[in-house]
């Protein structure tokens, strides 16, 4: 293997082909903080705690999944660095429900920790209405509270790679991402064997442990830890996607009922196959109207008067976003971008772009279609 040659912090440091800026880093003793990873867990890359200044790069880069290249010079406490980390934290703690930050009665979790280390104090800004899901308390095992949830998939990556189950995965999209058990179900015991590896890779107090986790330490000897995601099915997981689109197209939704008959067939978690699902805006698991009318929920089309077309839809079809009219004509879909910000304010019809919107015009459109 090639050696690499990189500065990090004016420190010349000598690395291997392959190996990324946090491992770099690390050999030098080089503190870089990191939240949704974790050594023996494949990277993720998506909670951007980990970023670091790269000379030449117009962007900050996750240090966690960005290989080390021969010269490359690094910092990794640059005032933008810094200010990065602090945002990304703080907009993780509002959007996070619940006291903790300022409730001492609760164990300190990782977040606190580093909301410490980055000097982040309780949120500047609060959310109108954060994510809140009710504390699910169904599994005899692990107790559930999303709220508290900050979306880093160390459980989705532990129970797959370690425990060597698939029982979670995230569905939904945006700010309804969520981590999901099967078609978004209560984690159940059949499903869930007990190792207590979800908990202890959660750094938050969403997982934990109805009983006392020394419990479940004998659990986990034998557990092999893996360092690559298994590819187990590597085979089939490509032709997920082409088959949730023939079945959104034959029966005009994709239904819980037959996800779990996909999800045998390619060999892959229910989860996945519903957390696909519910990804996709153009694909639906509950039956849509005969007519999908789409309007995009995104900044750019906001600031173009995209509430408007909101409002006049909603009056004129009595229906709110997510719904279909009970003659089953219509369903409204509020989604993150529908490629028409140029002819905004706009909305789709089925496949039909209608641009330059005004009350008058977004009627006709609609009657056009009735
Ligand atoms: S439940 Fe915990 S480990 Fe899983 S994604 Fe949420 S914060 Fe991360
Ligand atoms: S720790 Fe690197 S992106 Fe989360
Ligand atoms: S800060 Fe809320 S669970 Fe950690």
């Amino acid at each position: 293997m090639r050696g690499t040659k990189v500065v990090i912090d004016g420190r010349e440091i000598g690395g291997k082909e392959g190996m990324t800026i946090l491992e770099a880093a690390e050999k030098a003793d080089i503190h870089v903080p990191t939240l949704c990873h974790k050594k023996d867990l494949s990277a993720t890359g998506v909670c951007r705690i980990c970023v670091v200044e790269m000379e030449g790069s117009p962007t900050l880069v996750g240090a966690c999944h960005t290989p080390i290249s021969e010269g490359m010079v690094i910092y990794t406490q640059s005032p933008k660095v810094l200010a990065s980390r602090k945002a990304t934290l703080e907009v993780m703690l509002a959007a996070h429900k619940g006291p903790c930050i300022t409730d001492s009665r609760i164990e300190q979790c990782e977040l606190q920790r580093l909301a410490s280390e980055l000097e982040v104090g309780p949120p500047r800004f609060a959310l109108s209405e954060p994510r809140f899901y009710p504390a699910e308390e169904v599994s005899p095992y692990v107790r559930r509270d999303l709220s508290r949830c900050i979306l880093c998939r160390r459980c989705i990556k532990a129970c797959r790679e370690i425990a060597k189950k698939d029982v979670f995965s995230i569905g939904y999209r945006g700010f309804d991402s969520k981590v999901i058990v099967d078609c978004d179900e209560f984690l159940n015991k059949e499903v869930c064997r007990d190792c207590g590896i979800c908990i202890d890779y959660c750094p938050t107090s969403a997982l934990t442990s109805p009983s006392h986790r020394a419990e479940r330490n004998e659990k986990k000897e034998g557990l092999e830890v893996r360092q690559e995601e298994r590819n187990r099915d590597g085979n089939n997981r490509y032709k997920l996607l082409g088959m949730l689109k023939s079945e959104q197209t034959r029966s005009g939704s994709v239904s819980s009922k037959v996800i779990p008959g996909i999800a045998r067939r390619l060999n892959i978690s229910v989860g996945e196959v519903y957390g696909v699902a519910t990804f996709y805006s153009f694909l639906s698991t509950r039956p849509l109207g005969r007519n999908i009318i789409r309007i995009c929920k995104s900044l750019p089309c906001y600031l173009k008067d995209a509430p408007m077309i909101i409002e006049v839809v909603e009056k004129a079809l009595g229906i709110r976003p997510g719904k279909t009219t009970a003659d089953g004509k219509f369903s409204f879909e509020l989604m993150n971008c529908i490629g028409a910000c140029d002819k905004a304010p706009a909305m789709l019809v089925d496949n039909d772009v209608h641009g330059n919107l005004t009350p008058d015009k977004i009627l006709k459109v609609l009657k056009s279609y009735s």
